[in-house]
């Protein structure tokens, strides 16, 4: 089971953490794993912290790169420093790097313990708790990969100062899905619009209810047996619609591909009559409002290869978690490619009206 992530609300705090790894027993080597930018904005707050000396390997930044020749860059940098079961990997940026270097390291001499110190809101409210790790491979989002709990994660929220309004924008996405799979207070609470993303407060009072929903879920259920499912809500569209848009010239963000999976997976909710209209109206409109400027019409037929790659699917029938109102989700909901083909165009002239 994982470790419940620790929060650094200063980077005092952060820095006692980090002198602590200093007392682990046997450890041989630290290896920090930044990319190109956490490298210039992140790297430097803890540089001065980190158990020394250490190694530090630098990755580019970007979805494309989450790829194999990165892993294996990866694995060339452990071996040539000698790296043994005794080393620790720290992990010091965003979701992308996070996926990515924790398959290289839970991989490498058959797994070296890794810590994450997630820099984006998208990493630290969902791709660094669950220990779930991943490469793309082929057209595929997270196709390879495994489940390895982290030896430890670490909230830092103060390294979201110098992330990019859009990028946290992109993270909210995931807060908007925990909001409407579990709590509807939360829901009921979180900012109607993203004005508040560009005030200099980065302490937002809804980022630690949303890390503990995922902890709570993935502490029941680990490897995805039955309730962690419910965090795929609006990920089956949603990696669909992000795959198909990463193979042209207009790609999207994982999370603005996820508001848009919410959104159509709420209409197709409604179609089957697991969510009431008046539910779906109130989650669209929200997600809405925070998305409006990336929604776009979407084809099922662009869709449809990534839709019927899903392990979890019966024959043609697509696998869903969907929500059922406000606050509470559903898994293993089955639909048919016409069903979701009504949901897309339901969609689709729900963006139509917008402009
Ligand atoms: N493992 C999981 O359970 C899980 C869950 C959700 C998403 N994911 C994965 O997460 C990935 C998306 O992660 P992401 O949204 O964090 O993207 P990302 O890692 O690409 O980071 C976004 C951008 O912000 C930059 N950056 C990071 N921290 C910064 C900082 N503090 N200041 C300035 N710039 C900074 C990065 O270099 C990058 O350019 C996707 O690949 C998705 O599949 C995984």
């Amino acid at each position: 089971m994982p470790n419940s992530p620790v929060f650094a609300h200063t980077p005092a705090t952060l820095h006692q953490l980090l002198a602590q790894l200093n007392q682990l027993p046997h450890t041989t080597q630290f290896f920090v794993l930044v990319d190109e930018n956490t490298s210039h904005h992140c790297l430097p707050i803890i540089a001065h912290h980190l158990p020394q000396p250490y190694h530090t390997i630098t990755l580019p930044s970007g979805e494309s790169n989450k790829n194999i020749n990165n892993v294996q860059y990866i694995w060339q940098q452990f071996l040539m420093q000698n790296a043994d079961r005794q080393s620790i990997v720290i992990i010091l940026g965003g979701g992308v790097l996070g996926d990515m270097s924790a398959f290289a390291a839970s991989t490498y001499k058959r797994g070296i313990k890794f810590i994450h110190i997630p820099t984006t809101l998208l990493a630290m409210t969902d791709a660094a708790i669950g220990g779930k790790t991943a490469i793309n491979f082929g057209d595929f989002k997270n196709v390879i990969g495994n489940f390895t709990p982290a030896y430890q994660t670490i909230i830092a929220p103060f390294f979201l100062k110098t992330l990019p309004f859009v990028q946290l924008l992109n993270g909210f996405a995931e807060t908007i899905k925990h909001a409407l799979i579990c709590d509807k207070n939360m829901f009921e609470k979180l900012p109607k619009n993203n004005t508040f993303f560009q005030t200099q407060d980065i302490n937002f009072d809804w980022l630690m209810p949303s890390v503990q929903i995922k902890q709570h879920i993935v502490n029941h259920d680990f490897t995805e047996q039955n309730q962690r499912k419910l965090l795929n809500y609006g990920h089956t569209i949603g990696h669909a619609v992000e795959s198909h848009f990463l193979t042209t010239t207009n790609p999207l963000l994982h999370g603005e591909a996820i508001a848009i999976g919410m959104i159509i997976e709420n209409f197709l909710a409604e179609h089957l009559q697991i969510l009431s209209p008046n539910d779906a109206h109130t989650a669209n409109n929200f997600i809405a409002s925070h998305y409006r400027h990336i929604l776009r019409t979407i084809h099922y037929q662009n869709l449809e290869k990534y839709l019927l790659q899903d392990k979890k699917n019966q024959k043609t029938n697509i696998n869903f978690s969907l929500i059922a109102s406000i606050g509470s989700a559903v898994y293993d909901q089955f639909a048919t490619p016409q069903q979701i083909q009504f949901a897309i165009t339901q969609y689709n002239q729900y963006v139509g009206q917008m402009t």
